[in-house]
């Protein structure tokens, strides 16, 4: 077993958060096909029925898409992640999650368009990816999809539901950009247009994942946690601020939070006694 294997066998052992291995930052994959996916047919009649399906042009940073061994080991976690949910998902009434981190470039975007990408390969499972984060909307750009329409036209009143959804080459992954923001995000997310559109999609979806900003600059991700079952608190290792990361944990903690992600792991160490350390005498 490679010392990767061995030091992220060691963390699951720990029962840490699940880690992911930083894969060669490779530029854009090829442009797919310009063939699209059938619309399942028990979305015929439904909001989906009529979504975009425009071209994607998927990165690298897309896992499932990279060949080196990082990628490998990196993706494996995923699914171990992935499957983890779903055992959670059968325990507590589970569909919509939150990915959210402490502070910027922590890996909330990578970790949600993975995580989401991931599920969605499994069969008969069909997952939305939401891009929350209004103020940095990224995701698609990942996904090398159009980045408007979308979720904060939507939530400003300017466009249907039906409009801001879109499918690409994979049959069970539909995606919502954030779109451009033209008020602060955080009017936006004290309606209930949130939740009025996460009330319509959740019947079409076996889970529905959400991008977000970090928590401790801005109340966006903590307005949305009010409206999605549970949250990922990603942690940066190695560079994560430990108060930054106990505060983003005090507001979640019994509010939703259900595990926490070690991002960006150096696999020669052991990141348990600092997974514990960063939380010792905030435990409840
Ligand atoms: N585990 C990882 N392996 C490789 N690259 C990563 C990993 N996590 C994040 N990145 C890269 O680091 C950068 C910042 O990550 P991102 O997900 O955009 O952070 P955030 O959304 O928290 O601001 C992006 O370029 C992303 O692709
Ligand atoms: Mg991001």
């Amino acid at each position: 077993m490679s010392r990767i294997s061995e030091a992220l066998k060691r963390a699951q052992q720990e029962q840490n958060p699940k880690q992911t291995t930083p894969p060669s930052r490779a530029g854009r994959g090829e442009l797919l096909p310009e063939e699209l996916v059938p619309l399942d047919n028990s979305l015929q009649g439904t909001l989906l029925d009529g979504c975009r399906r425009p071209n994607w042009t998927l990165e690298e940073s897309i896992l499932s898409r990279g060949h080196s061994e990082d990628h490998i080991v990196a993706a494996e976690e995923l699914r171990k992640l992935g499957a983890w949910l779903t055992q959670r998902q059968r325990a507590d009434s589970l569909k919509t999650l939150l990915v959210t981190s402490a502070s910027p470039r922590e890996g909330k975007t990578f970790l949600a368009v993975n995580l989401a990408w991931t599920m969605a390969q499994a069969k008969n499972r069909r997952v939305l990816l939401v891009d929350g984060d209004l103020r940095s909307p990224s995701a698609h750009l990942m996904l090398g999809a159009p980045l408007t329409p979308g979720l904060a036209e939507y939530l400003e009143g300017g466009v249907e539901e039906s409009q801001i959804v879109q499918q690409g080459p994979l049959s069970n992954f539909f995606f919502i950009p954030g779109g451009k923001c033209t008020v602060n995000p955080v009017e936006l997310f004290s309606t209930d247009a949130l939740k009025k559109l996460i009330s319509q999609l959740s019947p079409l979806f076996d889970w529905i994942v959400f991008d977000s900003t970090p928590v401790v600059s801005v109340a966006d991700a903590r307005l949305i946690a009010a409206m999605t079952d549970k949250l990922l608190l990603v942690v940066a290792a190695g560079t994560s601020s430990r108060e930054a990361v106990a505060k983003a944990r005090d507001f979640f903690v019994n509010k939703g939070l259900l595990g926490v992600v070690l991002n960006y792991a150096d696999p020669r160490e052991s990141y348990s006694s600092y997974y514990y350390r960063a939380y010792k005498g905030r435990q409840h």
